[in-house]
This record gives C-alpha cells, structure tokens and sequence, in this order.
C-alpha cells in the first residue's frame, strides 16, 4: 500500500475521515459485510468456535493454520517470553495508579523499544511473540503494584494468553468457561483491515520506522472512545442503568440530546458487524450464570433502542464491554485487552507494508486563504 494506492470515488468528492476511499490492499483479512468477515480466508465464526487465539495469531504472521506440533511449539515458545525485564518493572512501578492502562501499555511498549530494540538479534517475528507473550503481565503487574504496593510473579504456568492473564489478575485459577470467553473475545479482537489503528501502525511503518514505534502509535490511536475506547466507554454506559425501564428513558433522553451511545454504529458496516452475534452470546451467557440477567437485559434494550430509532446496531465493543465485567476485569483494561488481541493484525499488517513498501503520504486539498501580504511583526 502507498500514496500511489489512495484512490477516490471521484475527483473533487468530500472524503470525510477518508470514509468509503480504498487505501490499499492486504491479504490479512476481508471485512465483507454484516455477516461476514475473514481472517486471511477463514470464516471468524469457525476460528471463534473452533480455534485458540495462538492458532489465530501463527495465522495471522505466518499466513496458515498450524499444525499440532507447530502450535505446540508456538505456545510454548510465549510462554517462556511472558517475564518482563527488572528495567520495565521499575518503568512500571513509577506509574501513577489513575494513570489510563492505556498510557501504560503505550509506555511500556515503547520502552521495551529501548531495552530489547529492533535490530539484528530481534527481528519483527520476535518482537511480536515477545509483545504478545509480555502484555498480560504488563498490565497486570503495573495495575496490583499501583493499587496494593505487591510486586506480583509475572509468569504463570498457564496454557494460553487467555487463561495467563485472567491467573495474573486474578491470581486464581479461572472457570474454563471464563478461558473460553477470553480466548473468542481475543479472536474476535485480533484483525480488522484498515481500521485506524493498524492504518497508522502501516503509515508509521512506510516511513521505514522501528516496530515498536509502528505498534506504539497504534496503541494511541486505538485508545480514542471512537475506536477501541468504545469497549470502555460502553461499560460507563450500561453502568447507568439498573433496570431496562431506566436504559430506555435514559437512551432516548441521549439521543434527544444528539450525544453518541458508545459501543453503536461502524464505519464499514451498515447493517450489522459480524462479530456482534458471537460476543452477544457470550455476553447472555456470563450474565446468565452470574446471575446479572439485569445488565443482558438493559443492554437489550439499548440494542433495540437504537435500532428503532437511529437504525443502528451493536458493534463488537458494546456486548465485549458486559462479558468483561462478568468476568471481574477492572473497566480501565478493556481497551488494553483489545492491544493484547490486535498487536496480531497489527503486526501482519507491518510484516505485509514492509514487504512491499511505499511511503503513505496522501494529499490534501487546501481551503485556506492565499498570496497574503507578509505584516512585519511590529505592524500586526
Ligand atoms: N450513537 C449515536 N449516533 C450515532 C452513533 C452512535 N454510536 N454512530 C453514528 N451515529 C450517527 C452520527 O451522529 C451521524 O448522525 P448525523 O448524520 O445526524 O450527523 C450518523 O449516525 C452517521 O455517523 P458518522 O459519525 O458519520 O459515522 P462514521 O462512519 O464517521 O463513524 C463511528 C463511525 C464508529 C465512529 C460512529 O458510529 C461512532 O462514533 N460510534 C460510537 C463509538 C464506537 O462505538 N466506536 C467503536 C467502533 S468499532
């Protein structure tokens, strides 16, 4: 993908936020409608209800499903990168415990930047293994030592991602079925073309930067309420309401009111996003057996709310939000659990814009005014 790649509808045609403007082309996944959407070919429906995230991320960087011994091996090669440097510890023990998880995930990769750079002993595939491998404690490290002073192992002997980090924060050993709706959640999250987080990790990279910088700039771009924030934002929401009679005299007084409800609306999508209809299921079934029907059935109500009236429809952020909480995970590491997911697509995209790089640099068009006299600074 490049300049060269921008191409729009029509000449002179207002491209808000470069909505409907094919920007490239990529092999990573095919976002192709309310149904459907694939990952490097393979249906989200499958790989949500048959696949581990692992096989998911070996898909995502090395272009096919693994075979057993090959997963294995993946598996057991994060879990022997899951400790993180005494250096990144102390980084992370200075951060303020109100600081945004966000901002620690941001510094922490970037910081990892400095002690285990980009080069020629730590190539691209390394650095993503060891990202997703260290993420889990990353976060959980910084968020027990910021709230209890207690500096927490950051290894478990946990099988998957899923499972390490739901032991890190918990330290207890999770219900298989919390496993599970991590894993889905981190499937669902890891890809999505050219969203504006892996867009920027892809601009970043066509100008011949490091990883880490590429990956640092998408964590600040994912971070945003209109983005991958939305996951948050949308806990906020349903927090609002303790019963559906409340959400529907609250929902519609928001909209009266032209404010957005966060977790509704897509840019790629019109009708539905696919991955809605898995995490929805979830989100009833963690409800259910955590006996909070109340919050499934407020956030229906939401659901119906703004399809009635504004023709729009939950997207993957909205139901994620409520098997989140049912799961116990403090509000503020949403969107970091979106990073531990996406740092996969994020890093098929850079492998994929370094393969065949072109500078992204597109053009715009000036509305200023022009030929103004110069006024020297005495005569303004
Ligand atoms: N709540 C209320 N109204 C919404 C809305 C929402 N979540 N999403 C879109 N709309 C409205 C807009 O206000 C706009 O109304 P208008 O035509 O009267 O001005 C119309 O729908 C079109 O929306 P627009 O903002 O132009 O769409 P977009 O493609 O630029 O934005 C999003 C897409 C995702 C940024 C937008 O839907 C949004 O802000 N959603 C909430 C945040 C969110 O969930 N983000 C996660 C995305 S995965």
């Amino acid at each position: 993908m490049g300049e060269a790649a921008l191409k729009q509808d029509a000449p002179k045609k207002k491209t808000g936020g470069l909505a409907g403007i094919v920007a490239g082309e990529t092999e990573i996944s095919a976002a192709g409608g309310a149904h459907t959407l694939e990952y490097r070919g393979y249906s989200i429906y499958d790989l949500a209800e048959k696949a581990e995230f692992e096989e998911v991320a070996y898909l995502m960087l090395y272009g096919y499903l693994p075979k057993k011994a090959e997963l294995e091996g993946y598996k057991n090669k994060l879990k022997a990168m899951r400790d993180i440097p005494q250096s990144l510890k102390e980084v992370l023990e200075r951060i303020p415990k109100d600081a945004h998880p966000m901002d620690v995930m941001r510094t922490a990769t970037s910081f990892l930047g400095n002690v285990e750079p980009e080069g020629d002993d730590n190539c691209q595939e390394a650095i993503t293994d060891r990202l997703i491998a260290a993420y889990p404690a990353i976060l959980v490290y910084w968020w027990h030592f910021a709230h209890t002073g207690k500096r927490h192992e950051c290894v478990t002997d946990a099988d998957t991602v899923a499972e390490h980090f739901l032991t890190l924060l918990h330290r207890e050993k999770p219900s298989a079925t919390h496993i599970k709706a991590m894993n889905v959640s981190l499937i669902l999250y890891a890809e999505h073309e050219f969203n504006a987080s892996t867009f920027t990790a892809r601009t970043i990279t066509s100008t011949m930067s490091d990883f880490y910088s590429a990956v640092t700039g998408a964590i600040g771009a994912l971070r945003g309420p209109l983005h991958g924030g939305a996951n948050e934002a949308a806990m906020e929401l349903l927090r609002r309401f303790k019963t559906p009679e409340e959400a529907d005299k609250g929902i519609h007084e928001m909209l009266a009111t032209k404010q957005l409800i966060m977790g509704f609306g897509h840019r790629v999508y019109s009708e539905a996003d696919p991955r809605n209809r898995v995490i929805k299921e979830w989100s009833r079934k963690l409800c259910h057996e955590g006996g909070k029907d109340d919050l499934f059935a407020v956030s229906e109500t939401i659901e119906n709310i703004m399809w009635e009236e504004k023709k729009l429809f939950p997207n993957l952020d909205f139901y994620s939000a409520s098997v989140y909480h049912m799961m116990a995970i403090p509000t503020g590491m949403f969107t970091p659990i979106f990073v531990m997911s996406r740092i996969t697509g994020w890093a098929a995209h850079i492998f994929e814009q370094r393969k065949n790089n072109k500078l992204i640099r597109p053009s715009a068009d000036y509305t200023g005014p022009e030929g103004l006299p110069f006024v020297n600074i005495e005569d303004r």
